[in-house]
């Protein structure tokens, strides 16, 4: 098992340019599963999950391969319906695979992802909007079987009860090739939804609305390839912009997607720290000591404040002058970070979906272990602010998102080490 160590206490400084999204990678990776045609995709970050992605499509005989940043998907022989266990397991989103494979097949046999890292996580939303377009969904012992009489799914009005990215992207999959208009109403309104319509765009599908709450899309018959540049990954641009910001100097984020960063960028911009952002770049520049957030940080979908962010921005104000107060309202565990970040001295004081935090003067470094893949970022966020050496394991967790993180981090100047 590999860890990082990690020695804190120096300022960062230097410039980085932003890995593509991940988020945006593996709905697209599946949306390349549907049609004909080869889709070349630019600025796709090498990840665990993305090449967890890359098994299911092979595994569908679909070809994938990537190389330099850059995915070729050709889905000419994929013929698959059925994603085994042990993939479904690898990752969560392997759920997003069910839109796209009914939406080819008319069937589709995976297993129920299951609780994970951040609490259940049930898919119910996903399944009762595949039946409204015409799926019949059975589950025998965890596995769920989804057959479309005919082979083709309709297209329906759906209102989904809340704004799930995961199942507004099942939904957009399973739709455009869909025969008639899907409506969906309340639908998740966050950048990576719209980066996925503008890639099936891109292939000549007939979508309108993303970005907005109610999507609209026509199902055509037949999707072609493209060439296609996935956009930056605004969360790993928050990990490392509150890298900086927690323990001090400047940095110039480039191929930083500035406009979707914002709900990010507003609240960070509160604790002190000196932020000017251009049209693809942020600059950021911090004393090392920030201050509280007095507002509530309530984390809520696009554009509110991303519940990917809360752990790492916690990092930061861990060591801020005055009180800061979190609310997670997306997730029920999303708090396991607390754990790590008190053993290195930080004060907070968590009570169901509140997080209090009382800043500390210092931290010092300590053995701790990743729980999940934001909270081990924002451990590695805390540690560079930290006195001393940290050795942090579960790193298996922080690869999952984050390209070549030890090298992204030495390029600031941090005191990094993969062993
Ligand atoms: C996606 C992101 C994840 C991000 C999250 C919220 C990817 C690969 N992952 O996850 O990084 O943290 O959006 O921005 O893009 N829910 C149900 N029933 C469902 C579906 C969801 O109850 O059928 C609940 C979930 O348990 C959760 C909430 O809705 O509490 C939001 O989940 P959702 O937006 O679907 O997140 P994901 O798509 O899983």
């Amino acid at each position: 098992m590999q860890e990082f160590i990690i020695t804190g206490g120096r300022p960062l400084s230097g410039e980085l340019t932003l890995q593509g999204s991940k988020n945006s990678s593996l709905p697209i990776m599946a949306a390349a599963l549907l049609g004909g045609g080869e889709t070349v995709l630019k600025s796709c970050p090498e990840l665990t999950d993305v090449y967890s992605a890359s098994r299911i499509l092979n595994c569908l005989g679909c070809k994938c391969s990537i190389s330099d940043g850059t995915a070729v998907i050709d889905p000419a022989g994929a013929e698959g319906s059925e994603i085994p266990e042990n993939l479904m397991r690898e990752m969560r989103s392997s759920i997003m695979f069910m839109g796209a494979i009914l939406g080819r097949t008319g069937e589709c046999t995976v297993s129920i992802p299951g609780g994970c890292e951040l609490g259940p996580r049930p898919i119910d939303m996903h399944l009762a909007a595949l039946k409204k377009m015409g799926a019949d969904i059975s589950d025998k012992g965890g596995r769920i079987r989804c057959r479309i009489n005919g082979g083709r799914a309709h297209g329906a009005r759906i209102t989904l009860p809340f704004p799930s990215v995961g199942a507004t992207e099942n939904i957009i999959l399973c739709a455009v090739t869909a025969g008639g208009e899907t409506i969906v109403n309340n639908a998740a309104r966050e950048p990576e939804i719209c980066d996925l319509c503008g890639f099936l765009r891109a292939r000549g599908a007939d979508i309108k609305g993303d970005g907005g709450s109610s999507i609209v899309i026509n199902g055509v018959e037949e999707l072609h390839g493209c060439e296609y540049t996935i956009m930056p990954d605004r969360i790993a641009g928050a990990t490392y912009l509150s890298m900086t910001a927690a323990a001090g100097g400047e940095m110039i984020l480039k191929n930083a997607c500035v406009a979707e960063t914002e709900p990010f960028l507003s609240v960070l911009e509160q604790t002190g720290c000196t932020i000017y952002a251009g049209r693809d770049k942020i600059y950021l520049r911090s004393c090392g000591r920030l201050r509280a957030v007095r507002e509530r940080i309530r984390t809520m979908p696009h554009p509110g404040f991303p519940t990917d962010a809360q752990a790492v921005l916690m990092a930061a104000l861990v060591r801020a002058e005055g009180t800061s107060v979190f609310e997670e309202n997306i997730f029920d565990c999303r708090y396991r970070h607390t754990a790590a970040l008190i053993k290195m001295g930080a004060d907070i004081e968590v009570m169901g979906k509140v997080a209090v935090v009382r800043g500390v003067s210092r931290l010092h470094g300590a053995e701790i272990e990743a729980t999940d893949l934001r909270g081990g970022a924002a451990m590695a966020v805390a540690a560079l602010a930290a006195e001393g050496t940290t050795r942090l394991s579960g790193i298996a967790h922080i690869d999952r998102g984050y390209e070549k993180f030890e090298e992204a981090v030495s390029r600031l100047g941090g005191d990094i080490r993969r062993v």
